[in-house]
């Protein structure tokens, strides 16, 4: 009898990944959709973090940083996704059904999360492209609205259909039972598209210079005693963006060191 080596051989090591199931597929665009899988018993994460996500292939882990786009309660885990046509993992995983097999890393981390901000009363939270995923995570959590009175988020895309995820996400907020209460006259979204004609074209970045996304929100511009910030999107946005935030007194912080912005680079592959 060696029944010791045969339950050894089965388990999976101990830091790899879990194999996970699909449980939801909706595609937005030609290269964007997000999926729900499920969430292991004990898989513990903040809102905001990012974690390896992937799929087997040709017997072999195939993993990417994703940030999970659902909120630390829920029972399955949603992220948002580019497809890359010719992507190594991004054009396999768009082509996920329920059902199918997807492999998740155990260690979330990250730094766009409440404890990398010091205490305010106003959270923005800048994004471009899939960079609003770890705020359709933040925007769902109870948290944000009992730490913050005022909280705005901001998504730039190229063309208006790649909103569609944004505007789903918080729509389904303001409709929820519990969410949506603490949500009302707090949560404000500020959504803009840069090539193609919509109510509003143009970069964030310019909304802040010109001072049009405080105006929506009756304030002056950017206050380092009273605003707080998190920025996902893509290196130069985030470069443009930090700059406009430094400019007016914000510093950057980490979990170490909590200050007034964090940031983070939207995951693509
Ligand atoms: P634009 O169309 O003017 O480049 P991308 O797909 O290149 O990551 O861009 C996603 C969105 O982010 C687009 O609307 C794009 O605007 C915008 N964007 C790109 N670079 C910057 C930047 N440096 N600052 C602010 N927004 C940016």
């Amino acid at each position: 009898m060696n029944i010791n080596v045969d339950l050894k051989a089965k388990q999976p090591a101990s830091n790899g990944p879990t194999e996970e199931t699909v449980i939801a597929v909706t595609h937005y665009t030609d290269f964007l959709f997000s999926f729900r899988i499920t969430r292991p018993s004990g898989f513990k994460f903040r809102s905001g973090e990012f974690v390896m996500m992937g799929l087997q292939v040709n017997g072999k882990p195939l993993l990417r940083a994703y940030s999970i786009a659902s909120p630390n309660w829920d029972d399955e885990l949603e992220f948002f996704s580019i497809k890359v046509p010719d992507g190594p993992l991004t054009s396999r995983l768009q082509k996920i059904n329920p059902g199918d097999k997807v492999l998740l890393g155990r260690k979330p981390v990250g730094t766009l999360v409440h404890d990398a901000l010091k205490p305010g009363e106003n959270l923005y939270l800048f994004s471009t492209g899939t960079g609003f995923a770890p705020f359709a995570s933040i925007i769902r959590d109870p948290e944000t609205y009992e730490k913050f009175n005022k909280v705005i988020v901001t998504h730039t895309c190229r063309e208006a259909i790649e909103l569609d995820y944004s505007k789903q996400v918080v729509g389904s907020v303001i409709e929820h039972e519990y969410l949506g209460e603490l949500a009302n006259g707090k949560l404000y979204y500020f959504d803009s598209v840069t090539r193609e004609q919509y109510f509003r074209n143009g970069r964030i970045t310019s909304f802040i210079e010109n001072g049009e996304l405080f105006q929506m929100l009756g304030l002056n511009g950017l206050n380092p005693q009273t605003d707080r910030a998190m920025i996902c999107g893509s290196n130069q946005m985030i470069a443009d963006t930090k700059t406009l935030l430094a400019a007016a007194g914000l510093t950057e912080g980490s979990n170490a060191a909590p200050a007034e912005f964090v940031v983070e680079k939207a995951f693509v592959g």
